[in-house]
């Protein structure tokens, strides 16, 4: 649709600007406490903290400590959580059997904060990288990331993560029909209402270092993750990726990274008119944070324009550490 525009002085743009009433009346699009996804990092222990030293204001946290925090979502009305874990070398193999482990660390969060506080959603990572030796999403033998054998594992993890109570699961890994096998999976094995919130274009991105760090996984990781996540140059590809992961079963799809994609956000959102999310990952975290500490940007103003960015892309929603900050900030309005 052509905007209709009048010449000066019959139209002055700034009639609309003048004052914070005006300004809200016509806006466009708002940021809620409802598009937000909190993701948090999960360690073993009891009432424990521990900072993570790339992202100020992210700790990983006991089981018990995870609880606590889905009751502030709670109460400051975010709807998801998304739990990744910090999983000790020791459990970490090549086969990655501790991803489909009932009682791995996600998996006994998730049925903690169920217990504890039921309305909130928890949403988990269906990928190998926390739990492989070789710090890959898929099995790798002899240097080579393995597609089909890496299904197999998915699908383990997926139920197992279905039946920890998990609302959502989130297919993170950008393997080859994914989708469609946990998909399967879940109906075969009367999970018909879990949600499966697709990692759909998912690019090879220099973002993610602070959460590798959050998880663990810098250590272990040989080499890139390009031969499975996308291509930086491609915007088209996002489109096949997304309407693949629909035809196979997926509720949502996500963008990963966000502000870097933004592009590709309001692409698919446009195109296919499916819930979907970004993910501002670690990086972009850390780089508000970073800027923020320095006195260089007003950081809550920095962080509130950057998730509203995602809004105006066609998002419904938006996976950010800014979560709880954000929630208080609203809630203050
Ligand atoms: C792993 C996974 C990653 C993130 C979410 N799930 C990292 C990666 O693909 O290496 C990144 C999140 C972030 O950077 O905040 N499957």
């Amino acid at each position: 649709m052509r905007p209709t525009i009048a010449p000066f002085p019959v139209a002055r743009s700034r009639r609309l600007r003048r004052t914070a009433e005006i300004r809200a009346l016509v806006r466009e699009n708002v940021l809620s406490t409802d598009d937000l996804i909190w993701p948090i990092f999960i360690r073993d222990g009891e009432n424990l903290r521990e900072p993570v030293a790339s992202m100020p204001g992210v700790e990983r946290l006991s089981v018990d400590n995870a609880v606590q925090a889905a009751e502030e979502a709670a109460n400051l009305g975010i709807p998801v959580m998304a739990l990744f874990p910090y999983t000790d070398d020791a459990q970490k193999t090549t086969a990655c059997a501790e991803a489909w482990n009932p009682d791995n660390l996600v998996n006994r969060a998730t049925r903690a904060i169920k217990a504890a506080v039921p309305e909130v959603l928890v949403m988990l990572d269906v990928a190998l990288d926390p739990y492989n030796a070789d710090g890959h999403d898929g099995i790798v033998r002899d240097g080579v990331i393995l597609n089909d054998e890496t299904l197999v594992a998915l699908e383990r993890q997926a139920l197992e993560h279905a039946n920890a109570g998990a609302d959502i699961l989130g297919p993170s890994d950008m393997m080859d029909g994914r989708i469609g096998y946990i998909r399967q999976a879940l109906e075969q094995n009367d999970f018909p209402d879990t949600l499966i919130m697709a990692y759909s274009a998912k690019y090879a991105s220099a973002f993610y270092g602070p959460f590798r760090d959050a998880v663990g996984a810098s250590g272990a990781l040989k080499g890139d993750k390009k031969t499975y996540q996308m291509d930086s140059g491609n915007s088209d590809e996002a489109l096949r990726e997304v309407a693949r992961d629909i035809a196979e079963g997926a509720d949502m799809v996500m963008v990963k990274p966000g502000m870097p994609y933004l592009d590709v956000c309001q692409r698919v959102a446009a195109e296919f008119g499916v819930p979907t999310f970004a993910y501002q990952v670690s990086g972009e975290y850390a780089m508000i944070c970073a800027a923020g500490q320095n006195g260089w940007l007003d950081q809550d103003r920095a962080m509130l324009e950057s998730l509203l960015a995602f809004k105006r892309a066609g998002c419904q929603g938006v996976l950010s550490y800014f979560a709880p900050e954000v929630a208080r900030l609203l809630a203050l309005d």
